[in-house]
């Protein structure tokens, strides 16, 4: 069975129909060729499918499209500042990933960077992760708070000496 939906991609409109199995992670991909978000597991284990749905980190992978219809997406691709061919500016999170060499292939790095700028929102509003001591405390993003809230995003290429370092300098540390 199809259905109808919309989507909003890092700025720009869709309209489109899909079967109500498809991925939102495929509905970008496959429908929209919007190929930032890449397709690792499947299975919502890898994490290099994170996108910010809605202002917060998500995996596509293991979200249906039409569960979204109408939804704000921003792909790493569309975090920096401007719109298409204007776009120029890169967003700090990924000028802190050039910096300290915060990738080596690249496949995982725009799930890893949509990743890491949800964790950063998500650490400001106060929300607690595992390694948190003092709740009543606002978040010290520490190394291992950065660890911590950046594992649900894997690297095969083990670049996570860089990645935590671009990480903590894009927290302010
Ligand atoms: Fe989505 Fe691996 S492809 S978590
Ligand atoms: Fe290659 Fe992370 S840079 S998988």
């Amino acid at each position: 069975m199809d259905s109808e939906i919309r989507l909003v991609v890092d700025g720009t409109p869709h309209s489109l129909s899909v079967d109500t199995r498809t991925t939102l992670l495929d509905a970008l991909r496959e429908r929209l060729q919007v190929t930032s978000p890449k397709k690792g597991c499947d299975h919502g284990q890898c994490g290099t499918c994170t996108v910010l749905l809605e202002g917060r980190r998500h995996l596509t992978c293991l979200a249906l499209a039409v569960a979204h219809d109408g939804a704000e997406i921003v792909t790493a691709a569309g975090l920096g500042e401007g719109e298409g061919e204007e776009q120029g500016e890169l967003h700090p999170m990924q000028r802190s990933f050039l910096e300290h060499d915060g990738y080596q292939c690249g496949y995982c790095t725009p799930g890893q960077v949509c990743s890491a700028v949800g964790m950063l929102e998500e650490a400001r509003q106060g929300h607690p992760s595992h390694v948190t001591g003092d709740l009543t405390a606002d978040v010290d993003l520490d190394d291992a708070e950065i660890r911590e809230r950046m594992s649900g995003n894997l690297c095969r290429c083990g670049a996570y000496p860089g990645i935590l370092a671009a990480v903590r300098q894009a927290a302010g540390r």
